[in-house]
Parts: structure tokens; sequence; C-alpha cells
């Protein structure tokens, strides 16, 4: 029986628990999958936690209700009011779910929960960019050492299989470029634009539909996908390279004219991600670039995402679904914990 503490409980958190409760039978059947959620520790929402188990229905409930974990009823044996911290060290959790807000820039809290956990031999499972982005060959070291896991699938593309994917099926294959359309709202924004609207109104248009954050840097200057790009150097590169690093170009130049401009000659503007090995070096770029029409990566339209592995054996191999989505980005969070079931049985955890 896995014992579950969820460190966050926004909407992707909440995503989770509900696929966990709807799905329960199923993924006990088909992948031996038990869970029990412990505890909860939110910074706004407050805390609660029970040794045996709390009622998920009942937590959902309460907390869209109320907003409260406060409001839990308080049966015998239930702790409320512990920090995240607390609640790593000190809950009987084995598998911490780290879905905190958590500022990209610095990477915390979610680092500092990350090595919380793994200092206690506990596993974690995130969607958030920060540790991986920023602290890949610490964290998964310290995991490595303690034999814990570390699941980040949803870090890019969501619930779309962008990091799994090439590891256990693409296995066997050199691949030597991986080029992806890594953020929604970029996406969006330059697909709106060819349709006439100017790069403002197709911003506005973004924000308004929940795509672009309230302030869109992140998303505009291309930060956000240059995260998605040094974590894809980290763990299918097998280079980490500070993000920072990596030089970046953003759309917020990309005019009007330009996208029309294109059109014309048969051509398309993208928000590219690209990771390439040649000779055994590893470099990573994000930048606008012009595609041709036909050009696969071309056709990916609105806020999907999409990548591409050139593999030596197989050839390019494309991938392409949501990057974003409570639903999708929950589901990314059940692929690891069915993967570290899976581990689990084969005795490697
Ligand atoms: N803001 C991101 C996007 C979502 O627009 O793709 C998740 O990283």
């Amino acid at each position: 029986m896995m014992k579950i503490a969820f460190i966050g409980f926004g909407g992707v958190g909440q995503a989770l628990a509900q696929i966990l409760q709807e799905r329960k039978e199923k993924l006990e059947a088909e992948y031996g999958l038990e869970t029990k959620v412990v505890a909860v520790s939110d910074m706004m929402k407050g805390s609660v936690y029970h040794p045996d188990g709390l009622d998920i229905d009942r937590l959902l409930t309460i907390v869209r209700e109320t907003g409260k974990l406060e409001n839990y009823p308080d049966t015998k044996g239930v702790i409320k009011g512990w920090d995240s911290i607390e609640t790593i060290k000190n809950s009987n959790a084995d598998m911490i779910v780290e879905v905190t807000f958590t500022d990209v820039e610095t990477g915390q809290p979610a680092i500092d929960h990350c090595r919380a956990a793994f200092e206690s031999g506990k596993s974690v499972v995130t969607t958030n960019k920060g540790p991986v982005a920023l602290a890949y060959p610490e964290l998964s070291e310290l995991a490595e050492r303690k034999n814990v896991y570390w699941g980040f699938e949803g870090t890019v593309m969501s619930g779309t299989p962008a990091l799994r994917m090439p590891v256990v099926t693409l296995a066997g294959n050199e691949i030597t470029e991986i080029k992806g359309i890594l953020n929604g709202t970029t996406n969006y924004i330059l697909t709106e634009m060819e349709t006439g609207k100017t790069y403002e109104e197709a911003l506005k248009k973004a924000q308004e539909l929940g795509y672009a954050e309230a302030d869109p840097t992140n998303d505009v200057e291309g930060y956000d996908a240059r995260y998605k790009a040094a974590i894809l150097s980290s763990y299918l590169m097998k280079t980490p390279i500070p993000s920072k690093e990596i030089p970046c170009k953003g759309i917020s130049h990309i005019t009007h004219e330009m996208v029309q401009n294109a059109l014309n000659e048969n051509k398309k503007w993208r928000l590219l991600a690209k990771i390439t090995k040649q000779d055994g070096k590893v470099t990573a770029s994000v930048q606008p670039e012009l595609l041709d029409a036909t050009d696969p990566l071309a056709g990916v339209t609105g806020p999907t995402n999409a990548i591409l592995y050139e593999c030596d054996l197989a050839g390019p191999i494309m991938l392409t679904g949501a990057g974003a989505g409570l639903t999708e980005t929950g589901y990314s969070l059940l692929i690891d914990l069915i993967d570290y079931q899976k581990q689990k049985t084969l005795e490697r955890i």
C-alpha cells in the first residue's frame, strides 16, 4: 500500500486525488497500485494528517466548498497544522506528491521539499519544473543514493509522455536531436496571428483563455520553454545544462507583418526548443524559427505542444498533445506513480 502525502493541494493535486479515487479498482487490479492519502499540506489551505488515511471524497468536498483543510473532521488520530517540511519528515508517507506553487526562477520551495523527502528516504513525484531544471545533478544523485524514486513526467508537456516514451519505448535508438513546441501560450499566440490578429490581441486572448499567466513574461520570452529544454537535456541527453546558459529568444518581437510575410512564402513561425547531440557534445537553444508550412511542427496549432525525436534507427518520431491542463497534469503524476509501482515490483526500489 503506497501512502501518499500531498505537498500543495491546488488544481493539479486535486485532479490527481480525484483520478486515484475514481480509478481505484482499476489501478489496483491492473497495476497493483494500492494507494492511501495520509496527509495534505498546503500553504494557503492548511494541513491535515492521519496515519491510517484520509477520506479523499471528504477532502475534495471540504477544499472545494470551504478552501480550508482545517474543516476536515477532528476524528481520533487526526493531526492538523503541520507545515510542508513537518509533513514530509514526520508523516508515515512513503510517496510525496510535490505540487506546490513554486518560483521557477529559484525552484523553491520545491527543491527543499524534494531534498527533505529524499533525505528521509521518501520518494517524490512532482510537476514542478524548478527542481529538475535547476537542481537535477544534486537531486538525482541524492535520490539514487537513498534508493528512492523521483518522477517528473509532468514537467514537460504535462500528461503527454515526452520523457517516459523516448526512454521506455524508443530504447535502443541513439537520439541525436530533440525539437519541440513546448509552450502552449506562445504557440497559441503565433497561430492566432496567422488568422490576422496582432500580437497584443492574440496575447490578450491567451490570457482570457487562461493559457498565459497574468504576467506572461516566462511564456513569451521563452523562459518556460528554456526550463523544459534544460530538463530534456539532463534527462534524455544525460547532459545537464544550466538553464541560464541556454541561448533563448522569445516571440515578443514577432510582428503581424512578419507572420503574414511568412505565410505569403508558405512558411510559419514556431517557437522551437532544440537539443542537439553532435560528436558527443550536447547543445540547446530556444528561439522562433521559420518552418516550411509542410513541416510537421508547423502543423501544430493553438495551445497544443509537440516534440520530435530524431532517432538513428527509427527515424524521426513526433509526439503531440496537451502541454497543460489540470486533469492532464494530474494524469502525468499517475504515470509516475504507476512506474514507481512497476519498479517496486521489480525490486529496483
Ligand atoms: N504556461 C505553460 C504553457 C504551461 O503555456 O505551455 C505549462 O508549462
